[in-house]
């Protein structure tokens, strides 16, 4: 995949997946511009002194200035959505803020993050690319049992990329998701220090995936929320 002179959006993209997407599009020849929300996750983030990396100290991707602020005059060919968090609970524990703290970090920051890259999209006639990451509850509801504000918002992010491919594939912009099980990450393996880790999806297997959604490669290919799921 040939990424050069492309520039893309990658949210979420000092997390556990997102290093691994920045990595990829780095080696592909994109330059990346990457929000974060608290210094110490810049000064952790190993691609933070490359040229072709822009960090903005954007804030909460829920707040539409944030969104605002992070996309202002950035030339884009594709944005990709990793931002989110998961936190289980049970409905009979699961109180406004919570369920409002779910919607607002997954979904709510990526349909702000959507209308953003669409409209820097449209306003350069150019096309482009948008990627958004769901979760496996998402596609398989019954599984989000225990977890149920997480798979709503999940859920919302797959029914959001379905609509707006549709809404935006005229203008050349096409818009898929992938759906990932628990991935291999530093923080599933603490949580849980007993599970098979080699069912698991590794991050940089996600992220190729992504990177192709991504790229001018990918020429048809929209709507889809792709279930990214290993062995598990
Ligand atoms: N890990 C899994 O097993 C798994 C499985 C299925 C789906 N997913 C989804 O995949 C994505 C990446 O997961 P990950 O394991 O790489 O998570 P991660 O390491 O926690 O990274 C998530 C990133 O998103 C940022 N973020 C979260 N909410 C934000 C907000 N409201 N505004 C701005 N930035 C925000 C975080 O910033 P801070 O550092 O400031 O918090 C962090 O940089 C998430 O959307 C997650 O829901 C993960």
């Amino acid at each position: 995949m040939d990424y050069t002179d492309r520039h893309v959006v990658v949210t979420g993209g000092t997390g556990a997946l997102g290093a691994a997407v920045v990595d990829g599009l780095l080696k592909a020849g994109a330059s990346c511009t990457i929000p974060y929300r608290h210094e110490a996750e810049a000064q952790r983030f190993d691609h933070r002194d490359n040229a072709k990396v822009t960090l903005i100290a954007a804030g909460d991707l829920a707040d539409e200035a944030a969104v605002a602020k992070l996309y202002a005059g950035v030339p884009l060919w594709a944005s990709i959505h990793i931002a989110g968090g998961f936190a289980p609970g049970k409905l009979a524990d699961t109180d406004r803020a919570a369920l409002m703290a779910q919607l607002d970090g997954n979904l709510v920051s990526c349909f702000l993050c959507c209308r953003a890259a669409v409209n820097a999209m449209l306003a350069a006639y150019n096309g482009g690319r948008i990627v958004n990451v769901a979760a496996r509850p998402a596609l398989e509801p019954r599984s989000g049992a225990g977890m149920t504000a997480y798979t709503i918002a999940k859920s919302g992010v797959a029914t959001l990329t379905m609509a707006l491919a549709e809404e935006v594939a005229k203008e050349g912009i096409l818009v898929n998701a992938v759906a990932p099980s628990i991935m291999d990450t530093p923080a599933n393996r603490k949580a849980m220090p007993k599970a098979d880790f080699d069912k698991w999806p590794k991050v940089e297997e996600v992220a190729a995936t992504i990177l192709f959604l991504a790229s001018p490669d990918n020429r048809v290919t929209r709507g889809a929320v792709v279930p990214v799921y290993g062995k598990a």
